[in-house]
């Protein structure tokens, strides 16, 4: 067995605190934000499928990896792998897992603040009443507006990336609980209002329908420039990689909440309880959104800005709307705020660690350079937005999302699942999950020596067009 060893950094104060804060860094834009959109775009139900198989089959045994290596290591998730590694006598290189995993949550909170900026601007829009009465293409001026001003853009991320890095030079601990304990439960009450404003539109059959009945060819089949209809595997790495993010696996932000849980806490149950919890909050998002898009006859693949145009629309008809609305808009900013401290912390604590300087210090700089980056998002939706900018017909924007969200999460789970299925001991799982040697652990290890690493091999290869159905 090994010596037991306690966080640098502190320790959650029970086994509720580390729910309420992985659930605060799974819940977030993802769920609100890019779900509804991915779907939209990807053709719906058979999206939403392939999407619950993966949180079902390779997510939830993922995150069990995550935080069972995390609590066993006690550090930043580099010093986390290079201490497993060393106990289970493995190669010194599985480190730079913990490595990329820095690097895909810097890329990727360089572009989430840029979209909690928007939630943020929109408290303000909200509660001035700008939305009361407004029309669908009311509301997509609206925004179309906002994200073409690159200066109140920038100036929006940096205040959702000050609000970050305060938080996090003062320790995830403090106020994380709190804010999560209370702000989760009212964002989760608010989407039901907004289902129920959905409910009394006339498009809710449309709209559920879209969301949860499969088909199959909207999901492989897309038009390309030419109008022509082309077979294509990426909606389903999308869905894989979404499965990814929402969940806040691949990168170590799972791994180092996991690595302040007390000794007694049971990963298992916990970490199912979480993944439920944050596809629940994903399909009322998709259930709200969907009807009103249909309702009012909008375009269900329009992109980032989806929800940005269609809750609008909602808040402007429904009685209360301006106060239901800010209210919506602080939680979802509260949501990503949540999410986006978990996606530094590896970061800080590694520099905490291996470089002898402070919480403050290390935020300060890591933060610096996340915002200088998040420059890039800014401008991708209005002065580089045009095609000589893009490469692959993507935006700066959307090459970062596809390159953390798509590819890098993914590969770091993969990488997750056969270190912990294959390079660690069996005994050294059975003893860090203290499951027993059950049904249920027999279950997990199964999925994450065999079919976890297989699926997710089996969608890349299939990306990279070497094997097809
Ligand atoms: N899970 C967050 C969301 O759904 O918004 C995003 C995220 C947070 C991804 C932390 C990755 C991460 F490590």
């Amino acid at each position: 067995m090994a010596e037991k060893r306690e966080s640098l950094h502190g320790q959650w104060s029970g086994r509720w605190a580390f729910v309420l804060a992985a659930t605060g860094s799974a819940v977030g834009l993802g769920n609100i934000w890019k779900f509804p959109y991915i779907t939209g775009e990807n053709g719906g139900g058979a999206f939403v499928l392939v999407y619950l198989i993966c949180i079902a089959i390779i997510g939830i045994p993922i995150m069990i990896a995550e935080v069972m290596l995390g609590r066993r290591g006690r550090r930043s998730p580099l010093n986390t792998m290079r201490q497993l590694a060393r106990e289970e006598g493995r190669s010194p290189h599985w480190q730079y897992l913990g490595w990329a995993g820095m690097v895909a949550g810097f890329l990727i909170l360089s572009y989430y603040s840029v979209i909690a900026g928007w939630a943020l601007a929109y408290i303000f829009r909200t509660a001035a009443g700008t939305f009361t009465g407004v029309t669908a293409d009311g509301a997509g001026s609206i925004f179309s507006e906002l994200v073409s001003d690159p200066e109140r853009l920038l100036a929006w991320h940096t205040i959702f990336m000050v609000m970050t890095m305060v938080v996090v030079a003062r320790g995830v601990r403090s106020g994380l609980e709190q804010a999560v304990r209370y702000l989760m439960p009212a964002l989760f009450v608010l989407l039901l209002v907004l289902v129920g404003y959905a409910m009394n539109t006339v498009a809710f059959d449309e709209g559920l329908s879209f969301l949860f009945n499969p088909d199959f060819h909207a999901l492989l089949y897309k038009e390309d420039a030419t109008g022509v209809e082309r077979w294509t595997w990426e909606p389903v790495l999308t869905a894989l990689g979404h499965a990814f993010f929402t969940l806040s696996l691949g990168m170590g932000a799972i791994m180092i909440y996991g690595s302040y849980l007390p000794e007694r806490a049971s990963i298992a149950k916990t970490s199912v309880v979480i993944a439920l919890m944050d596809t629940l909050v994903a399909l009322l998002a998709g259930m709200a959104i969907f009807p009103i898009v249909f309702a009012n006859g909008l375009e269900a693949g329009a992109g980032a800005g989806l929800i940005f145009q269609t809750l609008p629309i909602a808040f402007g008809h429904m009685p209360g709307g301006a106060f239901f609305g800010t209210l919506f808009f602080i939680l979802l900013t509260f949501a990503a705020w949540t999410s986006a401290i978990s996606l530094v912390e590896p970061a800080v604590t590694w520099m905490v660690e291996n470089h002898g300087v402070n919480r403050i210090y290390a935020s300060v700089w890591v933060g610096l350079a996340t915002w200088l980056l998040g420059i890039g998002t800014v401008l991708s939706f209005n002065l580089i937005s045009g095609e000589e900018y893009q490469l692959f017909g993507k935006t700066f924007f959307d090459l970062l999302d596809f390159l953390t969200a798509t590819i890098m999460l993914p590969l770091g789970g993969l990488f997750i699942a056969l270190f912990a299925g294959w390079q660690m001991r069996r005994e050294s799982n059975l003893d860090e999950l203290k499951m027993g040697d059950g049904v249920m652990f027999q279950l997990w290890f199964f999925l994450i020596r065999y079919v976890t690493p297989f699926a997710v091999v089996l969608v890349f290869l299939n990306a990279i067009g070497i094997i097809t159905f």
